[in-house]
């Protein structure tokens, strides 16, 4: 018995909830879940986006579930993040048949620091301007590239790259780039190597393949996970995880999208693949490959999906596709 905390939060986030929590009743394993609340709709009934008891929920589960928040997202999710000290973005991009992707054998995983770098919120005006500050620490460094590895080795992955500016942030990424390769020395049986920010972000695009793991700064994983989703047909398909040293948080990396909401036409996809990371976090590898499984043979057949994958089944219609067909996995 698995406990989970539920945060379905705004807008779609509570439709793709609903259809994951429908889907994982066909699983072979037990979950008992805590529902919280958070988000725009919690915030206008009560003036706060994410209650202390929210927080408390999270910490007493094995791992959370979240859908997504609205314009409270800042207040709600960047909180959580920060709160649960959740240090890796963890960000799958992998092309799934059926969908519209660049390639098709596209296969890399980008491991985006969670907590400081450009992101660090020390901005200040100046009599000229602004000035944000990049802190960058050797802890942080170490600990996000240490799990790039660790997960690469347990993952079967075989190449870690870093991706920093370290020729024009010479103190900043110098350290990282230093940090990266201090750890790398620990991992003999797993390939290393560094590049450019501006050279990965082409060669994503020209040459996705040669990537395996990417580690790297805030501010640029978080520009290059969104080139990635790019590359793969976007929006309704990418999960993420974020990840501390006590909690798991799993949500798909789009958001309330207030314009499809009510509706029932909002993919699942993404939910579905952030169950299936949080499965693999819990160890239960074999029943997040037969969740992933089910779903690909769903896109693949390419008849029971929704709009935006060119099809016109509501989510819970795709939902119930998908979870028949992981019942009989
Ligand atoms: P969004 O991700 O909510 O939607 C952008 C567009 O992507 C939608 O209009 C839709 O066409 C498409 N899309 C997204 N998810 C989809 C799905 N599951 N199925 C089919 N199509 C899908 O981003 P937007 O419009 O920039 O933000 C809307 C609200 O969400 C804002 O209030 C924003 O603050 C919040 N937000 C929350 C996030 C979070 O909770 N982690 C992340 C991003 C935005
Ligand atoms: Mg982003």
């Amino acid at each position: 018995m698995y406990k989970i905390a539920v945060i379905p939060g705004d807008g779609i986030g509570k439709e793709v909830m609903e259809a994951i929590i429908n889907i994982l009743e066909a699983s072979k394993l037990e979950f008992e879940y805590t529902f919280a609340n958070a988000g725009d709709e919690y915030a206008e009934k009560t003036g706060i986006p994410l209650p202390e008891e929210t927080i408390n929920i999270v910490k007493q589960s094995q791992a959370c579930l979240f859908g997504a928040a609205g314009e409270s997202a800042a207040d709600v999710i960047v909180k959580l993040r920060r709160e649960l000290d959740l240090y890796v973005n963890l960000r799958p991009v992998k092309s799934y048949p059926g969908t519209k992707c660049l390639y098709n054998d596209i296969d890399f995983v980008i491991v985006r620091e969670n907590t400081e770098g450009l992101y660090s919120g020390i901005e200040e005006y100046t009599k000229d301007g602004a000035n944000a500050v990049r802190v960058i620490t050797n802890k942080a460094s170490e600990r996000i590239c240490r799990f790039a590895f660790e997960y690469a080795e347990r993952t079967d992955r075989n190449k870690v790259t870093a991706v920093h500016k370290a020729n024009v942030l010479k103190k900043t990424d110098g350290i990282f780039k230093d940090n990266f390769y201090k750890v790398a020395e620990e991992f003999s049986d797993v390939e290393s190597d560094d590049k450019y920010v501006d050279a990965t972000a082409m060669f994503l695009i020209t040459k996705p393949d040669m990537f395996d793991v990417i580690v790297t700064t805030n501010l640029f994983g978080d520009i290059l996970s969104d080139e990635g989703a790019g590359l793969v047909g976007g929006l309704g398909l990418i999960p993420s995880a974020n990840i501390g040293e006590n909690y798991g948080l799993f949500e798909p990396v789009h958001g309330s999208a207030p314009r499809l909401a009510g509706k029932g036409v909002a993919n699942p996809s993404a939910m579905v693949l952030s169950a299936v990371m949080m499965l693999d976090h819990l160890n239960e590898s074999e029943e997040a490959r037969k969740l992933e499984k089910a779903l690909i043979n769903v896109l693949n057949e390419g008849k029971i999906v929704t709009n935006d994958l060119g099809g016109n089944a509501s989510t819970m219609e795709m939902a119930a596709e998908i979870r028949a067909k992981f019942a009989r996995e």
